[in-house]
This record gives structure tokens, sequence and C-alpha cells, in this order.
């Protein structure tokens, strides 16, 4: 089973982090193929926890070489704050491998991001603000700026003073903020040089010689199904593919080998900033779920909406990624529930839609259509088999992967490293 794809599959923080966590040990390699130090994950190790932005989860695991692929964006004093940090609690991060095609952010690219949110007004996608947007943008126009550009200062000038010739018109004219110096920027990025260059490789060969080799390397999405740029709630996205068919682009790896994909699903649904939430919960039980699961942005500290789980998008995760087995976590949150809703169909216009309708408008104001299962009060963070699991919990389990499209193969019972409960192995 040389290649692996771990992605989230509703609108991100499922415990994708955990996850990776929990099969680093039998893999070779972890490459971060999209996003950015917009993905926050926070994994538990004993009385340790660790919050990751930039870097792949894997880089916990002692012997596992991280990768940061080309579809990533880096923002380089992020990257070398995060590594030093993880540094000085004794991970060893020296194995680092970043690719030269890989898109960096700059501050303007940062100022951007905040920017044209605050000109969106009411109708703002709620970004992270880390510059995300803007320099895949930039990749897509052309006049992005390289890792590989660093260690050119000719090119590297030449470069941003193009980008920053346009930018700084809208800056300044529409925006009214300052210009930005060329200067500064190139200044800014050469600094970075001499620390990035020995970790900077052609990652697409390093990862296929790694396959052929029979290497095993495990391709960690960041974000989540639908917050992906083209299957997602658009415009409410990322701006990159965070599903499985990102990581064959986002690491230059071939398609076929991505068989075996981990959707990682949570036994309810949160979101972070603007976009349709079919099941969002305005309400005390959205209070709960918010507050057993600890439903507060990694990386923004912002609480997230919560609602319950929704079906339907599970099985549209399943399908788009071609999910072969879910990690179904956190049901440990569902504890001291009276009844459990469970989303198994939309209503539109009065009428009954099984799947994600095609177009948005309809699903912004797609109704849940629920069904209800018996709750459970016994504290399940203990439990290791499913038999350990109360009867209730089991039903839930069981009525959620009939609907869900791909079988449960593990499910998280707490935040700890152990708290799971596998049914199938994840890794043969
Ligand atoms: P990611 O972005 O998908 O990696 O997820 P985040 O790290 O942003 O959010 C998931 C949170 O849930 C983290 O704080 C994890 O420690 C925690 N977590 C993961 N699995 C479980 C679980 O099964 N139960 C509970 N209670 N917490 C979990
Ligand atoms: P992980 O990897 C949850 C959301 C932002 C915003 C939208 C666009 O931890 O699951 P961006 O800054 O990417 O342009 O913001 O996407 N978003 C996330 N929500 N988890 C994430 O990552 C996210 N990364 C981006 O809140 O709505
Ligand atoms: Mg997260």
């Amino acid at each position: 089973m040389p290649a692996v794809v771990i992605v989230g599959a509703q609108w991100g923080d499922e415990g994708k982090g955990k996850a990776t966590d929990l099969i680093a040990d039998r893999i070779d390699y972890v490459v971060k193929f999209n996003g950015g130090n917009n993905a926050g994950h926070t994994v538990v190790i004993g009385d340790e926890k660790y919050a990751l932005h930039l870097l792949p989860s894997g880089i916990l695991t002692p012997g596992v070489i991280p990768v940061i692929s080309n579809g990533v964006v880096i923002d380089p004093e992020v990257l070398i704050e995060e590594l030093d940090a993880l540094s000085a609690r004794g991970i060893d991060v020296s194995k680092l491998v970043i690719s030269s095609h890989a898109h960096i952010i700059t501050q303007y690219h940062r100022t951007l991001d905040k920017v044209t949110e605050r000109f969106l007004g009411k109708r703002q996608i709620g970004t992270t603000g880390r510059g995300i947007g803007p320099t895949y943008a930039d990749k897509i126009n052309r006049v992005g700026i390289r890792v590989q550009d660093i260690f050119d200062e000719g090119i590297l000038r030449q470069k941003v003073e193009g980008a920053l010739g346009q930018k700084n018109h809208l800056l300044v004219k529409i925006y009214n903020r300052r210009a930005i110096e060329v200067d500064e920027v190139v200044n800014d990025l050469l600094s970075y040089a001499e620390r990035l260059r020995p970790m900077v490789q052609d990652t697409a060969l390093l990862l296929h010689t790694a396959l052929e080799e029979g290497k095993t390397v495990l391709f960690e999405g960041g974000q989540a199904t639908m917050l992906d740029v083209d299957h997602g709630t658009y415009p409410f996205v990322t701006s990159s593919n965070a599903t499985a068919g990102g990581a064959a682009t986002g690491a230059g790896i071939a398609p076929w080998r991505l068989a075996t994909v981990i959707g990682i699903v949570k036994a309810y649904t949160t979101r972070v900033g603007s976009g349709p939430f079919p099941t969002e919960l305005d309400d005390e039980f959205g209070e709960f779920l918010r507050k057993n699961g600890h439903e507060f942005g990694t990386t923004t500290g912002r609480p997230r909406r919560c609602g319950w789980y929704d079906a339907p998008i599970a099985r549209y995760s399943a399908r788009i990624n071609g999910v072969t087995d879910f990690v179904l976590t956190k049901l440990d949150v569902l504890t001291g529930l009276e009844k459990i809703p469970v989303c198994v169909a939309y209503e539109v216009d009065g009428e009954r839609v099984e799947e994600i309708p095609w177009s948005q408008s309809d699903f912004h104001h797609a109704k849940p259509i629920y069904e209800y299962f018996p709750g459970w009060s016994e504290d399940i963070s203990g439990a290791r088999e499913f038999d350990d699991l109360p009867q209730n919990a089991r039903d839930y389990v069981l009525a959620v992967e009939g609907m869900s499209g791909a079988r449960i193969s593990a499910i998280g019972v707490g935040p700890a490293r152990d708290a799971i409960i596998t049914r199938h192995p994840l890794l043969d």
C-alpha cells in the first residue's frame, strides 16, 4: 500500500492531524500537498499538545520524512517560526524537504487578503487572513513568486516588480493603503534564502523515486472537501484543491497511485467562516457541541459554527474523493444527548432532495430532513473495541455508515493519541 491520502470530508477540523498521527509510524514520507498556514491541526501526544499550521502532522513522528510539495503556498516567516518552535520542544525537523515549485506568500498577499475581505463587507468569506487566496490567485495569473525564485535575486526582483506594479495601484487607489516597496519585499524574501536552501528539492522526483522503491507515502490534505475551490461551497471555500485529486497535481505523482483514500469525518459538523451550512444549530445544542468538542479554531481562535451530521455531505465526499475508509471522529462529544438527529436529505422549495443540489442558491436555503437516533450517557472515551461502545452508540455509527458511502474503519473517542477504535486496519 504505497500511497495513502487523508482528506477532510466536511468543512475542515475533522481531526485529520490526529488521523495522520495514528498511522504515521507505518509510513516513510508525509506530504502536505495543498493550502498553507490556514490549516490548523491539533495533535495530543501524552501530556503534550502540538498545533501545526504549515508543517504536516507527520513531522511529529520520528523517522518520517516530511515534505511540503508544489501545491502548497509557503509563508517563509511562518515556516521558520514553526520549525524553531518544534525544535525547541525536542522534535527533529531536520529532514523537512520543500518543493522548489511551491509558491511564496509575501507581505502584499497578506495585506491584500485582509483588505479585500474588509472591502467585501457582509459578503466576506471569513478567510484566515494569512494571504492564501491572493497567493493562489497570483499563481493562476502567472505572476506568483516561487521558492526557487529566492535563490536568484535578479529574477526575484523582476517578478516582485511585476506583481507590485499592478498591486500598488489597487492598494493605493482602491483600498486607500500605502504602496509597498519592491526593496522591502525582495530583502525580506532574500533573508530566508540561506536557511531554506538545504531543504529545497524536486519533491515530485523524490516522491516518485520513493514510491518506485515501495516506500509508503502519506498525502495529508489541508482544509476539506466542502472547502475545495472546485467541489466545495464556492465562493465560500479556500483557494486550493483539498480533495484527493489535489494530491496528484499538488505533489506531481500519478493519480493511479492514490488507491487508499481515508476520509476524516466528524460525528457532527463544524464550519469556520461564512457560507451555507444546512444543519447549523443556533441553539443550546450548538453550544453543547461547541463546548464539549472544544470547537474553537486552532489557527484563528474563532468559535466554530456547529451542527448535526450531514449524510449527503459525507456521501458527496465519499464520491468526489473515492473514499475507501472513513475515520469517524469525536463520537465522544455526542455523549449525553437524549436523541441525536442525522440529516438524511434536504428539503429545497418544498421538495425532498437526496443529494447536494448543483445550484449553490438551492444549497443556501436547503433545509435538513432529520432522522433521530437514541443517544447514550455512558463515558465512551475508554472504549478501544467496537463492542466496548454502548448499543446506542454502535447503532448510531452503523446507521451513519449506511448513509455515508464508505465503511467507517476507525472511530475517535477522545483527543488523546490512543483514544481510537479500529474496526478495519487503515493500512494493510
Ligand atoms: P484538523 O484540522 O482536521 O487536523 O483538526 P483540528 O486539529 O483543527 O481539530 C480537531 C480537534 O479535535 C483537535 O483539537 C483534536 O485534538 C480533537 N480530536 C481529534 N479526534 C478527537 C476525538 O475523537 N474526540 C475528541 N473529543 N477530540 C478529538
Ligand atoms: P484545517 O486544515 C477550517 C476556511 C476559512 C474560510 C475559508 C477561506 O485545519 O481543516 P482561506 O484563509 O483559506 O482563504 O479561508 O476557508 N478555512 C478553514 N476552515 N479548517 C481549515 O483548515 C481551514 N482553512 C481555511 O475559515 O472560511
Ligand atoms: Mg484544523
